[in-house]
């Protein structure tokens, strides 16, 4: 099966983006799929406008993918600009793109709402990912549930390509796990780098743990019953925590008598059981920024490689010449 999943370098990495994805390309990767994990960086232009950010966000989730069990030996692991030729593909698979399609997505009005400049870029951000995915014949795209609209206009245009020129794209799926789909911020809302309302993946334990204290719940007095299934604090226990005890604190929100204080405390220490070794081999990375480089380098050149056949049989299909390919 081959895996494709990428994330945009826009900000610094939280916890929405590792049990939504990378916690789900590290399985994928260990049952022996072809996978091919990437940093956005083009699509981290429709938000970032300054090149010293970008490069270094760019270097930040690099280091973050490894920190977190990414192996190169095993996956293709590379920066989205070294296969150049996923720009071209974009623009032919644009001109196979209704307009209304475009219009239709949620992601482009929420950018507009938070504020975004309404560019181009934005707008066509979802054919450039089709691009992504389409290129390397995915058969599944490991994202969160606010991808899901993304993958439906990828489908949508493999088939429309197929249709016109000849069966060469596969229709890919998304691979969504309902128990992350939508993690929440310690606002509540989902989780997200624009929110302001991230626990970031490498942050100190001492700041992880001072966020962690500050999620919003509702005012229910210890004494009362509360509703576990509305409380930002539970949703985010139930990532961390073993079945047993989920039901455990299950049991005590229901029951009364427990303050949300105790299972913040609780959530602190289990998430920071958790991030700790990432922290450490993120920080470990960040004195071997060659290495990295490397890794980047030759995972870029077999992903080009791939790349670069589909887009020879594109090319036929489609009459486009470029001489000496
Ligand atoms: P990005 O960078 O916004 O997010 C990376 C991944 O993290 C997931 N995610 C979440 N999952 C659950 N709960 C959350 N609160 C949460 N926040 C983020 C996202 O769903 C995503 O899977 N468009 C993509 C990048 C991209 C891409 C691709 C992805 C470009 N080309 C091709 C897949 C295939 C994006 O903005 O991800």
């Amino acid at each position: 099966m081959r895996v494709l999943s990428g994330i945009q370098p826009s900000g610094k990495l939280h916890v929405g983006n590792y049990f939504g994805a990378m916690r789900q390309y590290v399985a994928l990767q260990e049952k022996g799929n072809e996978c091919f994990f990437f940093i956005a960086n083009y699509h981290a232009m429709t938000s970032v406008s300054d090149g010293q950010t970008l490069r270094d966000y760019t270097a930040e989730i690099a280091r973050g993918y490894l920190a977190v069990g990414i192996d190169p030996q095993r996956v293709n692991f590379f920066r989205q600009s070294d296969v150049p030729e996923v720009c071209e593909f974009a623009w032919i698979l644009s001109c196979l793109t209704p307009m209304g399609l475009l219009q239709r997505c949620t992601s482009y009005k929420d950018k507009l709402d938070q504020g975004l400049a309404p560019n181009h870029g934005l707008f066509y951000y979802p054919v450039l990912q089709a691009a992504d995915i389409l290129i390397y014949g995915s058969h599944l795209v490991p994202v969160g549930q606010d991808q899901k609209q993304h993958l439906e206009v990828t489908r949508d245009l493999a088939i429309k390509f197929n249709n016109t020129y000849g069966e060469i794209l596969t229709v890919p799926e998304p691979y969504i796990l309902s128990g992350a789909a939508i993690v929440p911020g310690v606002d509540g809302r989902k989780m997200s780098k624009s929110y302001d309302n991230t626990l970031e993946l490498f942050e100190s334990a001492k700041s992880l743990k001072k966020k962690i204290m500050k999620i919003v719940t509702d005012s229910t007095p210890v004494e009362e019953a509360k509703n576990p299934d509305t409380c930002t604090v539970f949703a985010l226990l139930k990532l961390v925590a073993s079945e047993d005890e989920i039901a455990e604190w299950d049991q005590r929100y229901r029951a009364g008598g427990m303050g949300y204080g105790d299972a913040k405390k609780r959530l602190a220490e289990l998430m920071e059981e958790l991030l700790a070794p990432y922290r450490q081999r993120y920080e470990d990375l960040e004195h071997d920024q060659d290495y990295v480089e490397d890794v980047l380098r030759e995972g870029g050149k077999k992903a080009r490689a791939v790349a670069c056949e589909m887009m020879e049989k594109v090319r036929a299909a489609t009459g486009i010449v470029v001489s000496g390919s």
